[in-house]
């Protein structure tokens, strides 16, 4: 299973490389990576096995996370009553809203250890174009808390840190027409 040490962290090379296309249908090496980190998010939601294992909680998990550049993510949470649970090769968002969003307490991720104060301005509608494990296009389209979530992960993918969004003359800066979620 995955543990926390095996996720890079902030600095690591591989957190900051483009990562590469993968083939379909994917080998059974890379199957089974996207169910251990589907697994992994589900542990890490998980009180009992969070704390055995000393787990932060995710909602998304990148390959580049755990140094593999390959353009694979696993997303899984429940928000407003539904489940969230994608296991997504080669995701791509193929349009998005104007209209921007953003987390009122910010984001984390479990490459970075610290707390990063801001907003991370992102858009709040997003169709995203990916391909299930084995080969099947799928097509997502995503608002709010689980748009940002996905833009996260796919900013992964493309070397890019959601702190890399913040305003650095002014970290709480918003456009007065963006949705402030949570
Ligand atoms: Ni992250």
């Amino acid at each position: 299973m995955i543990l926390m040490d095996d996720i890079v962290r902030d600095g690591h090379p591989a957190l900051r490389k483009k990562s590469a296309e993968v083939s379909l249908p994917l080998s059974e090496e890379e199957k089974e990576l996207l169910n251990k980190m589907t697994e992994f998010l589900k542990n890490s939601q998980d009180e009992e096995m969070a704390e055995k294992y000393k787990l932060r909680s995710g909602v998304g998990l990148a390959a580049p996370q755990l140094g593999i550049n390959k353009r694979l993510i696993a997303i899984y949470f429940e928000y407003d009553d539904k489940v969230y649970d994608y296991q997504l090769v080669n995701p791509k968002i193929i349009s998005h809203s104007v209209q921007q969003a953003y987390l009122a307490n910010g984001e984390g991720c479990l490459s970075v250890d610290e707390v990063i104060e801001g907003y991370v301005l992102r858009h709040y509608r997003v169709t995203v174009r990916a391909y299930d494990p084995e080969g099947n296009e799928v097509k997502l389209r995503l608002k709010g808390y689980p748009a940002i979530v996905i833009q996260h992960e796919i900013d992964h993918l493309n070397g890019i840190m959601f702190y890399d969004h913040i305003n650095k003359d002014n970290p709480f800066y918003a456009p007065e027409d963006a949705v402030k979620i949570g």
